[in-house]
């Protein structure tokens, strides 16, 4: 199969290039690098089955050769970085999806939504069954990527009705790991990086917010099995394993024996307060369920930070910045 990954410059995308070259799938990378970058692909560069192109494809997405799926995860992800480019996390979610979905259905291929818990908004349900339909405030700074995630998973189930595009939506919940950017500002990368710096773990609000956090590798099987069937989803893929921001807090200091104190600042504009998937679909659906705990996940992302000092002095410059 080859496999064409917008955004697979970034976090979760520079994983699914690995995993598809590892079974033998030839992959072109698409990417813009506005929030991703070269390093996470850099030991792929001479991989026979590897082309990357830089391209914004808010802009148009052609690709020379048979294209067997689209795998469409371009887009600011982190909400730093998609508040600080509004614009263009709308511009991706729209005519970005467009352009891939486009592609998908010149070639005949499979295309691949990465979508959101975010679609879910500050739930009024919980935990969040693909059923619900959300609680989104449309106008809010957050909008910008909650509703292009809606926006694509309109457009991409109105491709497979109209066009009879083989479309399949995944709404991914947090999910972490080596290669995230110690300056993405997500709670994972925050605590690591503060408790290796010796710097306070800030938590927003009181702490008692939950969030569900799923390994990078279990999230990736996830992502192959739905690309590798006919299912049109929403697929729910995270880890249901609820903890608070304290909790997390704790256990990572645990896992770095760090001795920073937690330090308290205001929340967030609509900052939901719970998440955690409902994930029986995807177990019936895709045969999917997580395998890894969230300490022996934190344990290896740690290990990970700890071998690049460079990321740790960044995101300290960050935060100083701050
Ligand atoms: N990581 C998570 O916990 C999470 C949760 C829910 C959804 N997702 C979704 O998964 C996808 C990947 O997220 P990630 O965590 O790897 O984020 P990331 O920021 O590390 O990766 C996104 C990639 O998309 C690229 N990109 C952005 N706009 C582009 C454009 N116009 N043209 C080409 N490339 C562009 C960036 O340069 C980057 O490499 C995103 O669509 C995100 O919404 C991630």
């Amino acid at each position: 199969m080859r496999v064409v990954i917008t955004g697979g410059a970034g976090f979760l995308g520079s994983h699914l290039c690995d995993a598809l070259l590892e079974r033998g799938d030839g992959v072109v990378c698409v990417d813009d690098l506005s929030t991703g970058r070269l390093a996470n692909l850099e030991h792929l560069r001479d991989h026979p089955g590897f082309v990357f192109l830089e391209r914004d494809v808010s802009r148009g997405l052609d690709v020379a050769g048979r294209v067997d799926a689209v795998a469409h995860l371009a887009s600011p992800a982190s909400p730093p970085d998609y508040l600080r480019r509004p614009l263009e996390t709308l511009a991706v979610g729209s005519r970005g999806t467009e352009h891939a979905l486009a592609l998908a259905r010149r070639h005949g291929a499979r295309f691949l939504l990465a979508s959101t818990s975010e679609v879910y908004g500050s739930p009024a349900v919980h935990p969040q069954p693909e059923e619900y339909w959300g609680n989104v405030n449309p106008i809010g700074p957050r909008s910008v990527y909650d509703e292009a995630k809606r926006f694509s998973e309109a457009l991409a189930s109105a491709h497979a009705r109209t066009l009879g595009t083989s479309t399949g939506i995944v709404r991914i919940f947090n999910t972490y790991g080596p290669r995230m950017s110690a300056r993405d500002g997500r709670v994972v990368t925050n605590f690591i990086t503060q408790a290796l710096n010796g710097e306070p773990l800030t938590v927003y609000g009181g702490g008692a917010q939950t969030r569900s956090f799923c390994y990078v590798d279990d999230l990736v099987r996830g992502l192959l099995a739905m690309l590798d069937c006919a299912e049109p989803g929403p697929v729910n893929l995270g880890n249901p394993e609820e903890r608070t921001m304290l909790e997390l807090a704790e256990l990572v200091l645990r896992a770095t024996g760090s001795r920073s104190p937690v330090l308290h600042r205001t929340l967030p504009q609509d900052d939901p307060p719970r998440r955690r998937p409902v994930i029986t679909r995807a177990g019936q659906t895709l045969g999917w369920s997580p395998e890894i705990g969230l300490e022996e996940g934190i344990r290896r992302t740690v290990a990970w930070f700890v071998a690049r000092p460079e990321e740790l002095r960044g995101a300290a410059l960050t935060a100083l910045d701050r």
